[in-house]
Parts: C-alpha cells; sequence; structure tokens
C-alpha cells in the first residue's frame, strides 16, 4: 500500500508547507538527550528547499501536556536545535498544548493549514495516532510522505512482506498485554520468536516456573500458554540474573526464581542462547530491552543481544526508543540496516500493516 511521496506533490516551487515531523525527542531538565528525530528529518528539509518552497513550518508534539501549555514541554529546545540544523524553518509550539489536536478536531485542522498550499507528514513515531496534524492536513492539501517515513514504510513492510529466512523477532520490555497484538501478528510470519525483558515472566509462569517477585501479568498466564503451544517456536531464557527485593545481594538462578527475588536480566547462559538464534538469523527485528539496562549490573543481556544484532550477517531492524537508546549507549547503532523513529508506531505497523497517518496520505486529492 503505497503512499504519495515528495514526487507527487504538484509543483512546489513558491508554496507554503506544512511539515508534520516527530520531533518528541527525550529532555532531561530542558536540555535534548538524542537528537536523532530531528536529524532524521533533514533529508525531507533538504528536498523541500532544494525544490523551492517558499517557507516550511514544522510541528509537533513534545511529551504529553494535557491540552494546555506546559512549559516543561515548550518547544523552545527544540527550536534552538532546529535552527542549527535547519535554519530558516519555522517551528510551532507544541501541538499537544491544543485540546484540538489529540481530539482531531476540525476547527484545529483549520488553523494549521491556514495560509500553507501542501502539508507533508515525516512523523513517522506518530503515525499511529489518529491526531488532528496526522489525519486532518493530508484531507484538506495536496499532501506526501516526508523521506524518514517513506523509508519506514518500505523497511517495515518489507519484513512483513519478503523477510529473508530464517526470520528472528526478539521482544523485550515490560508488559505482555501492550504486545499481545504485535506478538500475535509477528507469530504469523516469523520463524522464531524469542523473548526476553520484563514480559518473559508471564511466558514462564505460564510454563510451570516460579516467578518469585517477577514483573508478572497474572490475567495474561492463559494467553501465554495458548501461544507457547502453537506451532512456533518461542525462545524463552533458559537462566536469570536476580535480586533480592529487600537488598543489593544480585545472581543468576535458573528458570525457577525463589521467594523474594525479582528478574531483572536475562542470564548469561540465555544471552548466549539468544544471541546463536539472532546471528544466524536472514532477517531481524528487535523491540524492547532483555533487563533494566540502564543498571550496568542488568545490562549485559540487553548488551549480548544489541552485540548479535550488529554481528548479524542479515537485514537487521531495531524498534523503540529503549531499544534504539541501548544500541547507541553501546555505541552499535551505525551497525544495524535501520533504526526506527518510531516505537509504537513501529509495531502498530507490524501488527495492522496500516497506520492513520498513512490511510490519510493515500486519502490526499495527489494520491494516485
Ligand atoms: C513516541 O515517542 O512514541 C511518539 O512521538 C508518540 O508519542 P505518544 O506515545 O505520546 O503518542
Ligand atoms: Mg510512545
Amino acid at each position: 500500500m503505497s503512499v504519495p511521496q515528495l514526487e507527487d506533490l504538484p509543483d512546489p516551487r513558491g508554496r507554503h508547507v506544512l511539515l508534520r515531523a516527530d520531533f518528541n525527542v527525550p529532555l532531561t531538565a530542558g536540555r535534548i538527550d538524542d537528537d536523532r528525530r530531528i536529524r532524521a528529518t533533514l533529508p525531507t528539509i533538504e528536498w523541500l528547499w532544494q525544490h523551492g518552497v517558499a517557507t516550511i513550518t514544522a510541528c509537533s508534539h513534545l511529551g504529553r501536556p494535557k491540552g494546555k501549555p506546559d512549559a516543561r514541554y515548550s518547544m523552545e529546545p527544540v527550536r534552538a536545535r532546529l535552527a542549527e540544523l535547519a535554519p530558516g524553518v519555522e517551528l510551532l509550539e507544541n501541538l499537544r498544548f491544543d485540546p484540538g489536536e489529540e481530539r482531531n478536531d476540525p476547527a484545529f485542522v483549520d488553523r494549521l493549514v491556514a495560509g500553507r498550499d501542501l502539508s507533508v507528514n515525516d512523523a513517522f513515531g506518530a503515525s499511529h495516532r489518529a491526531h488532528a496534524s496526522i489525519v486532518g492536513p493530508p484531507a484538506r492539501l495536496p499532501s506526501a510522505a516526508g523521506r524518514l517515513l517513506a523509508r519506514e514504510v518500505e523497511v517495515l513492510g518489507g519484513l512483513l512482506q519478503s523477510p529473508r529466512r530464517p526470520f528472528v523477532a526478539v521482544l523485550g520490555g515490560a508488559k505482555v498485554s501492550e504486545k499481545l497484538g504485535v506478538i500475535r501478528a509477528l507469530l504469523a510470519r516469523v520463524d522464531t520468536l524469542v523473548v526476553g525483558g520484563g514480559m518473559c515472566f508471564t511466558f514462564l509462569a505460564a510454563q510451570g516456573h516460579e516467578v518469585g517477585d517477577s514483573l508478572l501479568e497474572i490475567d495474561q498466564v492463559d494467553t501465554c500458554r495458548e501461544l507457547l503451544a502453537g506451532p512456533k517456536p518461542i525462545l524463552l531464557p533458559s537462566d536469570i540474573v536476580a535480586a533480592r527485593a529487600d537488598g543489593d545481594d544480585v545472581r543468576t538462578v535458573g528458570r525457577d526464581l525463589p521467594k523474594g527475588w525479582r528478574g531483572l536480566d536475562i542470564g548469561p547462559g540465555t544471552a548466549a542462547e539468544f544471541a546463536d538464534a539472532v546471528i544466524e538469523a536472514g532477517t531481524v527485528f528487535w523491540n524492547g530491552p532483555m533487563g533494566v539496562f540502564e543498571d550496568e549490573r542488568f545490562a549485559a543481556g540487553t548488551r549480548a543481544v544489541a552485540e548479535a544484532v550488529a554481528a548479524c550477517g542479515g537485514f537487521t531492524v531495531v524498534g523503540g526508543g529503549d531499544s534504539a537508546s541501548a544500541l547507541a549507549r553501546f555505541g552499535l547503532d551505525d551497525r544495524v540496516d535501520h533504526v526506527s523513529t518510531g516505537g509504537g508506531a513501529s509495531l502498530e505497523y507490524l501488527e495492522k500493516g496500516d497506520l492513520p497517518g498513512l490511510a490519510a496520505l493515500r486519502g490526499a486529492s495527489n494520491a494516485r
């Protein structure tokens, strides 16, 4: 399902362009920790300038302010960085300062498109949200996907359509319940699903193991049992790095955790097994850390998976803010084929094969 590209816009010379970007960057005390999402939009901005547009007005959300101005989520740090990277691009204030954004209020869309001739969506990371700035402008103006959005769709679409085999997906992160949809969709396509991170404990519990004080979604145990009984292999940890809830005692244990112990990383045996599965893959998709990698004592599992993804000779894709920042922290982000700028968006695209923002672009007047 193709979306209109920049080349499908009517003659952009002298035009005023609205550019929806995903500049929702991580901030600490008002400083940008990682400007990857800003840099990722530069090819689109360059294309627009090269094709003679008169003005570019960028817009984005930042964080989750509740429909009213909130100084903690001011676009000012982004505006300063954007001015360095792409002088001359105007940037609107945080879209979510207006309740009309998340409500997809037509009056808010009116204000966004007023005085503009063309719209470009390069906000892949936000295109799973049917918000005003994502789905509104393509219904009003000739519209196109920016280069970043187009590349994301090409790569993730390729995983769905023609992955080189074996196709191995590695999922981590805290909650099974949030990833059930994508787990089912991936199981239909992959050769092996590898599960680590907090969510592995609900699967281990479904196999009858004791999980101690680890994260457990008791209401998902039956679902995990059903998934485990399916035709595709689900690779789970065989050992765990655990800590006592009441102290600093850390040790490696087997699949069963004693009472009072909490699993916080996959163990070294598991890390080697997961790495073997990843290294031999023709295609890898990785989302979600294997443990609490921000704490060096629980980083080894995530590091082992990151290194295996980097060493894999197949086509490698990493999605999600946590996995991407883990890669960057281990200095491996330029060793994978594609690091998605979307977390939730990449998972929803893999699950559904489409996103509200893409459907909106296909409905634009200039779409073929
Ligand atoms: C993200 O960072 O996941 C995107 O920018 C979307 O943000 P949201 O989850 O707050 O909608
Ligand atoms: Mg998100």
